[in-house]
């Protein structure tokens, strides 16, 4: 910024972020907050954390809650009507201690990095198996795209076969996850939430239907043993299971659809990595990581003031909010060297993608295998393979990603 140019007002950076064009590209927008500080004021109860200490020490902060019901009574008075906002607020990611604990103990050692490596053998034969409906649709000449027929078909495969999902229910599932994750994005009118309230409706009578079939035909897969692990104990409810089954489906969908989106397109754009991933599987976890953090699936998160407090010399009265833009904290230059630049090379990648503290992403070795699995034999099999035409972004800020990518296999 030169001396003659004055700050935009924070909010009226804001605005432009949340329109259509600021969510095509964000980045330039998170440099006109920084311009403010790492910790930026909205408004009396607002506020905007942008610098990556200031994101990393919000997410650890004893008194910054999730929204929670509690909470949600106190920001968004209505929320009760929206069944999206209703089961959200009943899943792990949308609770505060106890009942966080109490649900993330039945579900977190399926998905531990132990248990995950188990899986390896699966996701190879899936990754494998996602190449081949590639192989057949290039022999039809033409472009493809690569959301539909790639990124999300892929990790929905891995979760489908680990919760036992039949094969022919996947694609329907695919507008349902989509139209969900829209309850994430900021609403100015509530009634926004309507397509995310029929969906939310739609994934939870699919979810108890699929409860019922596995508690009266139980099988290897992970709903079965969720299920027995419920039955056998008082501590989750019926609804608590569902609730939190819905979450994984759409947690473990729609941001690993978003990371290969990002990683094709990005591989695809620097030739030079591309070939790297090929041939070094060291290289494949360096590359996703700096995908992680230089354009990630999440960009942000909400917490809540639990009570009135002081943070990085803000003072924040209880109920104020506090939006962790985490994908400005990725490209903190306090914290990255360069950090517009794509640089799988870099040291000390500590990017804040899959969240940290007490609700750290509970997927993050599947969806971290899953890629690294998937990426090298996509760009082993398809060396010709381009992007066509003008990848689309969805019209979202808080999961970010592409919602056509249009490809050519070569
Ligand atoms: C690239 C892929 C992924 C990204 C970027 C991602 C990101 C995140 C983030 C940022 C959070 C925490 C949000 C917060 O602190 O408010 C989170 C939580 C969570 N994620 Fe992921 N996720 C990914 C993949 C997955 C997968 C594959 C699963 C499937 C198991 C999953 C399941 C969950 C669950 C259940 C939580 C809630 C954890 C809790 O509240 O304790 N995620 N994820």
């Amino acid at each position: 910024m030169t001396e003659c140019q004055t700050l935009a007002e924070p909010l009226d950076v804001m605005i432009r972020l949340l329109s259509p064009e600021g969510k095509q590209n964000p980045y330039p927008l998170y440099e006109e907050l920084r311009a403010h500080g790492g910790l930026v004021r909205l408004g009396e109860t607002h506020l905007l954390a942008v610098g990556h200490e200031q994101c990393a020490r919000a997410l650890r902060h004893p008194a910054l809650l999730q929204t929670d019901a509690a909470m949600q009574d106190l920001r968004m008075p209505g929320w009760r009507e929206h069944s999206s906002w209703v089961w959200l607020t009943k899943n792990m990611l949308f609770s505060n201690e106890p009942d966080h604990e109490r649900m993330r103990r039945f579900f977190s050692s399926a998905f531990s990095a132990h248990s995950v490596a188990a899986f390896a053998p699966m996701v190879e034969r899936l990754a494998d198996e996602a190449v081949r409906h590639l192989e057949r649709l290039a022999a039809d000449g033409g472009s493809v795209d690569l959301v539909e027929e790639f990124t999300y078909r892929f990790p929905i495969a891995v979760l489908g076969e680990l919760l036992s999902i039949p094969e022919k229910d996947l694609p329907g599932l695919h507008p349902v996850i989509a139209a969900i994750t829209t309850s994430m994005d900021p609403v100015s009118d509530l009634g926004r939430l309507e397509p995310a309230d029929a969906a939310m409706d739609r994934l939870a009578e699919y979810v108890t239907e699929l409860v019922a079939l596995r508690r009266a035909e139980p099988g290897p897969d992970l709903t079965s043993a969720f299920i027995r692990a419920r039955d056998e104990s008082g501590d989750l409810t019926e609804e608590d299971l569902v609730a939190n089954l819905m979450a994984v489906i759409v947690a473990g969908s729609e941001a690993p659809q978003d990371l290969l989106g990002n990683a094709v397109r990005i591989a695809v754009e620097h030739p030079e990595y591309a070939e790297r991933i090929r041939r070094d599987p060291e290289f494949v976890s360096r590359f996703l990581e700096e995908v992680l953090r230089f354009d990630p699936p999440v960009h942000a998160l909400n917490r809540v003031a639990g009570e009135d407090l002081e943070f990085f010399g803000e003072k924040i009265t209880r109920g104020s909010a506090v939006t962790l833009l985490i994908a400005a904290g990725n490209r903190d230059p306090e914290r990255f060297s360069d950090p517009g630049r794509f640089d799988p090379d870099r040291e000390g990648n500590k990017q804040l993608t899959f969240s940290a503290g007490a609700h750290y992403c509970l997927g993050a070795a599947l969806a971290r295998l899953s890629a690294e699995t998937v990426l090298p034999r996509l760009l082993r099999r398809f060396p010709k393979l381009a992007v066509v035409g003008r990848p689309g972004f969805r019209d979202q800020i808080v999961q970010r990603g592409h919602d056509r990518l249009p490809a050519t296999l070569g």
